[in-house]
């Protein structure tokens, strides 16, 4: 699982809409799993902003959204077929024909369940994107809801009619069920990119990552998929030794030549998982540029309760090629969650990689956080 902390809500557009980015280059025709709420939205304005400015086409994509209200017509303004079309569909070239929601009006709900199941089966997604709900959501599946689940219906928690109660007046006026996708079919996609905001999602996106180990948290299902990266700001981030991370991003940003240069992503001393196939194959520009790795004990408590952490530290030369930026590369905070085989899940290690500017690489240093 990798992580990326951005600063404000234009860069998670941006750093989001990387990954989009990726997946259409490779792939032209791809499927796009696409989420409604309000943490996409600078994704689905960047996505526009850039479809109008590069031209990038959506003619070939299929998009297939996770979930829909029960008994909201999909003109209504708060159905998320409409939310889709408002902020996004109507923006881009994507073929109306080529969008898929569930149909949350339908007479036979349950046999509307086992249409989409079928069409989500048939189309698995390239890259899935998902929000995060304050109690763990993924789509409308809500806490407890089994892994092996496809598309259902869903009875929606008090907090999760609470959270969604803008545009309907009150909880009240929210629907009580919603047709959404099943874990099993999210897990389905190739890729995952999930999106996380503000401070109300820290403690859920902890749980994601260090929870426990049963269904409270729904998204902690993530930990299973290979290929999960997570955008979120620094409040999401709050209880993941954010300030561990960033201290360590403040002294690469401060050490960091004029003309700013990038280390090549190689294998850290730490051990760390391979790099991913479309970053070692995409073009420079366009690789997510990382210069500094950290490892972070995991010890199941939140960064603020523990203890002050000791920060080890070793350097290794490689040769330095000098290059200029490109004008819209950007310095992420980046980590990734290692798979370890010889380590237990409470064990597995953090590993941080922390992105600066350029192209080229040059001497990279390796950071070691240790919990004491
Ligand atoms: P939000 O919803 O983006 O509006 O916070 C996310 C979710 O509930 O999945």
């Amino acid at each position: 699982m990798r992580f990326a902390i951005v600063k404000s809500a234009a860069e998670l557009g941006e750093r989001a809409f990387y990954e989009i980015k990726c997946v259409l280059k490779a792939k032209p025709d791809a499927v796009i799993g696409f989420a409604t709420g309000r943490t996409p939205l600078p994704l689905y304005e960047k996505m526009a902003a850039d479809h109008a400015k590069n031209g990038t086409s959506y003619k070939r994509v299929t998009a297939i959204n996770l979930d829909e209200y029960v008994g909201v017509e999909a003109k209504d303004k708060n159905s998320f077929a409409r939310f889709m079309k408002d902020n996004l569909f109507s923006k881009i070239d994507i073929d109306p024909a080529n969008t898929n929601i569930p149909n949350g009006m339908a007479e036979d709900l349950e046999a509307e369940c086992v249409r989409y199941a079928k069409f989500v089966a048939e189309h698995p997604a390239d890259i899935q994107i998902l929000g995060i709900g304050a109690n763990g959501h993924i789509a409308f599946n809500e806490p407890y809801t089994k892994y092996d689940t496809t598309t259902h219906i869903a009875l929606l928690t008090a907090k999760t009619r609470s959270d969604n109660a803008e545009g309907f007046g009150s909880p009240a006026a929210v629907p009580s069920y919603a047709l959404t996708m099943g874990i099993k079919e999210i897990l389905s996609a190739k890729k995952i990119l999930m999106l996380a905001s503000g401070e109300g999602k820290a403690e859920a996106i902890y749980n994601m990552l260090q929870g426990r180990d049963d269904t409270s948290c729904p998204a902690a299902a993530l930990r299973s998929h290979p290929d999960v990266t997570v955008v979120l700001d620094e409040a999401a981030a709050k209880y993941l030794a954010f300030d561990e991370w960033a201290k360590i991003a403040r002294t690469a940003e401060s050490a960091a030549p004029a003309a700013p240069v990038t280390a090549e992503k190689e294998p850290p001393a730490a051990p760390v998982a391979p790099a991913k196939e479309e970053e070692a194959a995409a073009p420079a520009e366009e690789t997510a540029p990382v210069a500094e790795v950290a490892e972070v004990a995991e010890d199941g408590a939140p960064a603020e309760d523990k203890p002050e952490e000791t920060v080890e530290e070793t350097v290794e030369e490689a040769p330095v090629e000098e290059t200029a930026p490109a004008e819209d590369e950007k310095v992420y905070l980046e980590a990734e969650i290692i798979e370890d085989d010889e380590a237990e899940e409470e064990s597995a290690p953090i590993v941080i990689e922390e992105p600066t500017r350029g192209k080229k690489k040059k001497g990279r240093k390796n950071k070691t956080l240790s919990g004491v």
